[in-house]
């Protein structure tokens, strides 16, 4: 049996959480490795729904080991509020089945500020993020001056930090015309909190060590997607982390063999949330209609999804810059009923034809897509469970996305509940 790497091959929302839900039933560990709580993964079982940022998806079966790797910005305060509510729904959450990394770096309220500052000076380029602090937080790191999970255990060594990260933050503060914060009144918020976060710190490497040990099986469940990726997305409109699952073992703690089948989250036509170039968008009625059977609405943030055709050009950048070895194709059903697809086989930019997606900001603005189409079908797939359930024409266009993303289909998703899958191959045995 394999350790599976869940990702985005898109703009995010691809219906990872679904995915990693459904998949976590043979997993014994479940790892979040990237992001934080910009990420909204949609769990639908038996009609009861789950929202997730920060707890990995593993978390609502029992008996499952969920890990917030140290890659994850965690913010403590978001956090706790996740955890209530889970349990409000009557999921079990202890220190037994949740482990935090102890080398994880925190959002505080200050990063979110921030965010929110720079997404309102008129100056900047605006991103269109979750303004959740993502990436302030991913800055302070890099920059070695973050707070991490450990640090709470340490009051001393806390207000040190918090001395050292001020001097930084309240400069940037003064000259963005905002209030400065005050040092003693961030320890105390921090010093308040800590016991409900240290009662889930771990070493999170060891601990994947030993399932390594024991051969247990692991499940890495990605945040955002590809075209997100901080090097390889349409930066800068992107995220602040890597995305892709090269990131699965920095950001838990193990050795690039320890995913050997990264499945790539893939939804049948394209969705964007937030600003940022998207050749295949549709502003008539096909793109209003997909976003309401698609019901493409943030799970974070409530803004409506920008919708479009199916982007072959770019799901297979992301098949290569990615590793992915086969992709879960989503939301076939949101298709049912349209008489024509189209789907992006390529760019023009100019006089040329681009057979990938450039990496300059200008260009990745003005290319135009080059569509190829093909049939629609009017039966319904909605719920489908088996191969054979499916419309010819659906196959066709399955077979087609196949063929020009240059990855073979593991699975089919055709509704937001659990069991409205089709496993055409098993990535666990590959
Ligand atoms: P994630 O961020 O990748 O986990 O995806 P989100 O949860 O943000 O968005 C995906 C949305 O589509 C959620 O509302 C899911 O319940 C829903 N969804 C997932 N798979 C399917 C599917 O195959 N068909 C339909 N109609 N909805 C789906
Ligand atoms: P999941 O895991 C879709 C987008 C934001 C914005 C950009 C940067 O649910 O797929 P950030 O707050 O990260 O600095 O925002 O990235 N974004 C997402 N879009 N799904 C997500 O996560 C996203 N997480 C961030 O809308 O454009
Ligand atoms: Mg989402």
């Amino acid at each position: 049996m394999a350790n599976v790497a869940v990702v985005g091959s898109q703009w995010g929302d691809e219906g990872k959480g679904k995915l990693v839900d459904w998949l976590s039933e043979r997993a014994d560990v479940v790892v979040r490795f990237q992001g934080g709580h910009n990420a909204g993964h949609t769990l639908v079982i038996d009609g009861k729904v789950y929202k997730l940022s920060l707890l990995p998806s593993g978390i609502v079966r029992g008996g499952k080991t969920s890990i917030i790797g140290n890659g994850v910005v965690i913010d403590p305060w978001a956090l706790l509020k996740e955890i209530e509510t889970l349990r409000g729904q009557d999921v079990t959450i202890t220190a037994e089945n949740l482990k935090i990394a102890e080398n994880a770096t925190l959002i505080l309220p200050l990063h979110g500020e921030l965010d929110a500052l720079r997404e309102d000076a008129t100056a900047a380029v605006k991103i269109g993020t979750t303004r959740r602090g993502i990436g302030p937080a991913y800055e302070d790191k890099v920059a070695r001056r973050a707070i991490r999970v450990s640090d709470l255990a340490d009051p001393e060594l806390l207000a040190k930090k918090i001395d050292t990260l001020l001097a930084h933050h309240n400069a940037l503060r003064r000259g963005l015309g905002a209030e400065e914060v005050d040092g003693a009144d961030l320890l105390a918020k921090l010093q308040e909190i800590a016991p409900k976060i240290l009662e889930f710190s771990d070493i999170v490497w060891r601990r994947l060590d030993e399932a390594k040990r024991d051969r247990k099986l692991v499940l890495f469940e990605g945040a955002q997607g590809a075209m997100l990726d901080n090097d390889h997305g349409t930066y800068p409109f992107v995220t602040s982390s890597n995305t892709v699952a090269g990131q699965a073992a920095v950001g838990s703690g193990v050795g690039p063999g320890a995913v050997s089948y990264v499945l790539g989250i893939t939804k049948a036509y394209t969705t964007r949330v937030g600003e940022g170039p998207f050749p295949t968008e549709l502003f008539d009625d096909i793109g209003q209609g997909l976003g309401e059977r698609g019901k493409e609405f943030g799970v974070v943030t409530g803004r409506k999804r920008r919708c479009g055709w199916f982007d072959a050009v770019m799901v297979r950048q992301a098949v290569k810059t990615g590793g992915i070895t086969g992709i879960a194709l989503t939301k076939l059903d949101v298709l049912d009923g349209m008489d024509e697809l189209k789907v992006c086989v390529g760019y023009k930019l100019g006089d040329k034809v681009l057979d990938y997606y450039p990496s300059n900001m200008a260009d990745q603005a003005e290319v135009e897509p080059v569509y190829e189409t093909l049939e629609g079908w009017s039966d319904s797939t909605f719920g489908a469970r088996s191969w054979d359930d499916l419309p010819a024409t659906a196959v066709k266009y399955i077979r087609r996305v196949e063929e020009l993303i240059e990855a073979p289909i593991a699975l089919v998703s055709t509704s937001p509940e659990r069991e409205d899958t089709i496993l055409v191959k098993d990535p666990f045995l590959d």
